[in-house]
Parts: structure tokens; sequence; C-alpha cells
């Protein structure tokens, strides 16, 4: 026993001094905590100052939404993380949104987007965002027609696609543009990791290897973005205001009838299944994408319902081992992820990996909003 606590105890100094060299852990496959580089930029979209000039402005743009009310920033304000701080998001007028807002920054290295990984760029998240009935609810030819009418927009997307007038589907570019400038990569992890032995606290180093060790989160937050981009069923608790608030309520029945579940499953449904969503899939019922870790710092509450106010509610869940869900007839899902198990972390524990997730946030990114150009009549078609 006691031999093998000090192989385990070795083992635990091992896995931190290899994710500190960036190599991969000796006896597990998964990639180690890294420094984050620059965000992939595609071939088709390559980034320049007018497109990003241009992306910047629409995500601040009410009317790229249905009664040009709500833009990205509503629900994605620069002062509340890049995210919305509330646990369910604010959504379309008259709506509230089902799900909790997420940060955008760093969404640009992500390849499943969303919750549940529904969108696979920043280019047709953006699409689905500003059309989507809880969210933008904007009718795509209506918002091009606005775009057309806006003389300063005319003059960017003719810099920045070569196009007459312009054409919705370079605004989503567009967006995407500016969103691979939200990059949060000189974290004081990065540093750490990258050599500066003196950018976390001894109280975080310790947070470090609970984190790569005891406390088994390097399972699935892992590499430079601190996820797998998998899916797993934590037992997160269900949104207390589905319970209380109408029109959360609403949305949160549309949804189901929107993505298409049985009958049964729409009436009596008691939380969000997630992936089920997209496949139907019984097993993959409560199922969220792991989310990455940086800028958490600013993105409270957490968790796809914001069912966690602050960081240590998040780590005190993990103690105690996740929780549970029942979707609908009282029995529990069977499918969360055997790696969500009692940590047995003390309260000292407790604070020192919470003191550490603090190291995957460094400063704030705040940004001066945008000047919006007005409308103005087109000129008349020149005759010939
Ligand atoms: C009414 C609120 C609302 C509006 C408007 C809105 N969003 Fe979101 N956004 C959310 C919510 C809520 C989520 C998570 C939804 C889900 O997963 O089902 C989200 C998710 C995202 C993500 C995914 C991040 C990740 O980690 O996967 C990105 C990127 C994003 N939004 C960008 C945008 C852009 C760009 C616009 C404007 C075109 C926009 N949003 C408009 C509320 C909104
Ligand atoms: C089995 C995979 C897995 C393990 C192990 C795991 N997580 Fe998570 N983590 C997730 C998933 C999936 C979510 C989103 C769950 C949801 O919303 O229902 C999440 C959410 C989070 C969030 C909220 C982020 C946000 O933007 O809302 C934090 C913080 C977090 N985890 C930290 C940790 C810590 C610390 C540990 C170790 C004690 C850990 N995780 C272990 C998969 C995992």
């Amino acid at each position: 026993m006691k031999l093998k606590m000090k192989i385990s105890a070795l083992l635990a100094g091992l896995l931190v001094s290899a994710a500190a060299v960036g190599m991969a852990h000796s006896g597990s496959n998964v990639p180690p905590l890294a420094p984050l580089g620059d965000p992939p930029i595609p071939l088709d979209n390559k980034q320049s100052d007018a497109k990003i000039k241009l992306g910047k402005m629409l995500f601040w743009d009410p009317r790229l939404g249905g009664d040009a009310s709500t833009g990205c920033v509503t629900c994605h304000e620069p002062d509340q993380g890049w995210a919305f701080s509330d646990s369910l998001s604010r959504g379309y007028p008259g709506t509230v949104h089902w799900r909790n807002s997420q940060t955008v920054i760093n969404s640009a290295y992500l390849g499943k987007q969303f919750w549940t990984g529904s969108a696979s760029s920043n280019e047709s998240q953006a699409k689905s965002a500003a059309t989507g009935a809880v969210a933008g609810n904007g009718e795509s030819d209506v918002m091009e027609m606005r775009l057309a009418f806006i003389p300063e927009y005319r003059d960017l997307f003719k810099k920045s696609f070569g196009t007459e007038y312009p054409l919705i589907a370079d605004a989503w570019k567009a967006i995407a543009s500016f969103e691979r400038t939200l990059i949060h990569n000189n974290t004081p992890l990065d540093k750490y990791l990258r050599g500066d032995k003196k950018a976390l606290t001894p109280q975080q180093v310790r947070g470090m290897s609970l984190f790569n060790g005891k406390a088994g989160c390097i399972a699935c937050h892992n590499g430079a973005l601190a996820t797998d981009e998998k899916y797993y069923n934590l037992g997160v608790p269900p949104a207390e205001r589905w319970e209380d608030d109408g029109l959360a309520q609403i949305t949160f029945r549309y949804e189901q009838y929107a993505k298409g579940v049985t009958q049964k499953m729409y009436r009596k449904i008691k939380d969000d299944a997630g992936l089920y969503y997209r496949n139907k899939e019984k097993a993959d019922m409560g199922k969220f994408r792991t989310p990455p870790l940086r800028y958490t710092k600013y993105t409270a509450p957490y968790m796809h319902n914001g069912s966690f106010w602050d960081l240590k509610e998040v780590v005190e869940f993990y103690n105690a081992g996740g929780g549970s869900n029942d979707f609908t007839d009282g029995t529990m899902a069977k499918n969360k992820s055997p790696l969500i198990k009692p940590l047995g972390l003390s309260e000292k524990e407790v604070d020192d990996l919470v003191a550490f997730l603090d190291a995957f946030s460094g400063e704030e990114l705040v940004i001066e909003a945008p000047k919006l150009p007005n409308y103005a009549p087109l000129p008349p078609p020149a005759s010939n």
C-alpha cells in the first residue's frame, strides 16, 4: 500500500514535469496543457484590415437581426466576458434563451462551436446566431438589403470581397475575421508553459498538479485549449428558471419542438438533452462539449445553463462527484461520464485548484465600440 502510494506520488510528479516541458503523459494518451499559438485562418477567408474593421462593426450592428434590436454584442458583451452574465442568456425580444451565452474569445480555435458543437466554424456559427429564432431571428434577404442601403458598408464590403453590393454570406465571413482577432493566449499559464516559472504562484503550481493528477481535470480539459472537444454528461443540475420563469419555459418547450423529439419527450422532458437533439441517440442525452478554460475568470456563470456562479462552486461540484440527471420519468440517466467521481480533495486542495483555474485568464480584453454608419438612399441605377 505504502509503496503503491509512493509510486503514484512519483507518477503525479512525472505528469507535472511532462506537462511543463510539453510532452505527452507517460501512461496516458491525452495531450498535456500547452501554450496557445495563433488561430487557424481558413484559405477561403483570409484576414484583411478592411474585413476585420467591417466584421467588428457588424458584430455590434443590431440591423443584423430581426427587428434591428439584437446584434451579436447584445449577448456577447465585452464587459461581461464577451458573453452574458446571467444563467440563461437573454434572447430575441419576447424570449429568454434556453442556454448560457458562451464567450466569443478564442472561439476562432474551435472546430465544434455551441454547447453541442452544432457549428463547425465561426462563419457558419455567425449565420446560425443571426437567424436563430431565440437569438438574432433575422431574415437573410432583409438583412442583406439593409446592408446595401448603408454606403459605408457598401464601400467596406467592396474593399473586402470585391462585390458591388454586400452579400449576406460575406457578412458572416467578416464577423468571423473579426472574431479571429479576439485571442487570449498570453495568460499566466501560457507564460509559465513557455518557460517563465514565476508566472504562477506556488499555490497555482500545486493546483496545476491536482488538475493533472488527483483531480483528473486533464482527462477532458487538455491540450492548448484545455478542451478535447468531446461530449460528456456530468449531471449538471437543470436550470432553475425552467421551474419558475414563464418565458424561459416557453423557449425550453419550443426548442424541444424545433429539434424534433418524440411527442412524449416534448411534453415531459425536464432537462436539456444536449447532444441527443443532434443525433437522437439515447446514449448522448445530457452531453455537452467540454468548454475551453481560458478567459473563464470573466465569463461567470458557468456550464450550459449557468448553474454555477463562481469557479469554486464548479470545483466543489466536481469534488462531490458531479450530479445526476433525470430527463423524463424519474429514472436517472445512466450515461454520466465514469471520469466524474468523488475526488476527495481537502478544502486546501479545492482552493489550490481554484487558484490554478485563475491562471487560464490574463488581462481582460475590452475594446472600444465602433461607430455604426447610417442608412442612406441608394443612387438611382445609371441609365444607358
Ligand atoms: C440572443 C442572444 C445571442 C445573440 C444575439 C448571439 N448569440 Fe452567440 N451565443 C448565445 C448563446 C446562448 C450561445 C450558446 C448557445 C448554444 O450552444 O445553444 C452562443 C454561442 C456563440 C458562440 C459559440 C462559442 C463556443 O464556445 O462554441 C459564438 C462563436 C457566438 N455565439 C457568436 C455570436 C455571433 C457572431 C453573433 C452575431 C451574429 C451571436 N453570437 C449572436 C447567445 C447569443
Ligand atoms: C469527463 C470530462 C471532464 C472532466 C474530467 C472535467 N470536466 Fe470540466 N467540463 C466538462 C464538460 C463537458 C463541461 C460542460 C458541462 C455542461 O455544461 O453540462 C465542463 C465544464 C467546466 C467548467 C465551466 C466552463 C464554462 O465555460 O462554463 C469549468 C470551469 C470546468 N469544467 C473545470 C473543470 C475542472 C477544474 C475539472 C477537474 C476537477 C474538470 N473540469 C473535469 C468536461 C470535463
